[in-house]
């Protein structure tokens, strides 16, 4: 399989992967042939992306370190949660914990840890997918940095709630296209006082949990919310929640920007090491995330141009590339594979479209 933009989708390619909505609907299944018709219907349900089958991917696998019909479901549980009218007062932790749980319970399953989270979902979808997201990759940092047990249930509680305050804070500020005003900034900062509010009053839900959702705003430096912590003073499992916080977002199509993509994600944070973030969790966490997910067309420093066909767990930056077209731009017949991670004199250096 391999990924490509909605825009450049033809009627006639053949859809990689079930695509489904938010609520588990299946919009389309995997092995559809794609007409106008469905193309325009991924538009209206804002999808950016899809994967596709065909000639030049084929074999070529995405390993999902949890299965996609578990996240659907647990951000069908998520949303159910998130939109119910007593969340503006309390949670209930143990439903929380049932969930944590579950993607917990897959996540140490999963015989690959490289994570390549599912990164094909629409702008409507931010909210609910979010969290999720957030708890999955908080969860494979805490076990990479050797959080066990209770402890690791505590951070996945808190990063699946990080943002619970913003019920409180009106839509029209959190979906604002356009440049908030001093004072509506400071009413979206105050999600986390508010987040830590609504836990307080929760059950089952202990001090380490309510501290995320107060710090995972705080920067090392000090330049952070609401308190301005720095370095030590900020509790590591806020530290953890703020790198896989800001690292989704960024990698995410939003209202009012652009996704980036996740190798230059990486990059920006690491430009931020120590002032933003915490180095020990951002290098856990790098080790564990694919730079280039599986199925993204590369370009070469030698000016071929191939697909991530397969990671290397031991250099995710390095994966093996299946070149598809020569230097000069003639589309090859034969296939060939280099790995990076052998082959040093290659690069990546930019992604592309076919
Ligand atoms: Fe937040």
């Amino acid at each position: 399989m391999r990924k490509v933009s909605l825009d450049r989708a033809r009627a006639g390619y053949r859809v990689a992967r079930t695509i489904l909505s938010l609520d588990g609907v299946v919009l389309l299944s995997a092995g559809t042939v794609l007409t106008d018709e469905m193309i325009a219907t991924l538009e209206s349900y804002n999808f950016t992306e899809i994967y596709i089958e065909d000639d030049l991917s084929r074999d070529i696998k995405n390993p999902e370190v949890v299965r996609e019909e578990i996240v659907t479901e647990v951000k069908a549980k998520i949303k159910n949660i998130m939109t119910s009218p007593s969340i503006r007062i309390s949670v209930d932790g143990k439903k929380i914990l049932e969930i944590v749980d579950k993607l917990l319970g897959n996540i140490l399953q999963s015989d690959q840890i490289v994570l390549n989270i599912s990164d094909i979902r629409s702008i409507d979808d931010y909210t609910f997918s979010h969290s999720v997201n957030v708890c999955i990759l908080s969860l494979i940092i805490g076990i990479a940095m050797g959080v066990k047990g209770d402890n690791l249930k505590d951070l996945g509680t808190g990063a699946l709630l990080h943002d619970v305050g913003k019920v409180m804070v009106s839509e029209d500020i959190l979906l604002k296209p356009s440049c908030l005003s001093k004072n509506e900034f400071e009413e979206a900062k105050r999600h986390t006082a508010y987040g830590y509010e609504i836990l307080r009053n929760s059950s089952s839900i202990n001090t380490a949990v309510q501290e995320i959702a107060l710090y995972h705003h705080e920067r090392l430096d000090g330049s952070g919310y609401p308190y301005g912590l720095k370095n030590s003073e900020i509790p590591l499992y806020a530290r953890i929640v703020a790198v896989a916080d800001v690292y989704d977002a960024l990698t995410t199509d939003r209202v009012y920007r652009k996704k980036m993509l996740p190798h230059e994600v990486v990059d920006y944070m690491y430009s931020l090491s120590n002032k933003h973030f915490d180095r020990s969790v951002l290098d856990a966490f790098t080790k564990h995330v694919a730079h280039f997910p599986i199925g993204t067309a590369v370009l070469l420093n030698t000016g071929e141009k191939g697909l991530v066909s397969r990671y290397n767990p031991q250099f995710p930056n390095r994966p093996v590339i299946r070149i598809v077209m020569d230097e000069a731009g003639k589309m090859l017949v034969n296939h060939k594979e280099v790995d990076l991670s052998k082959r040093l004199e290659y690069r990546i250096i930019d992604i592309w479209d076919i």
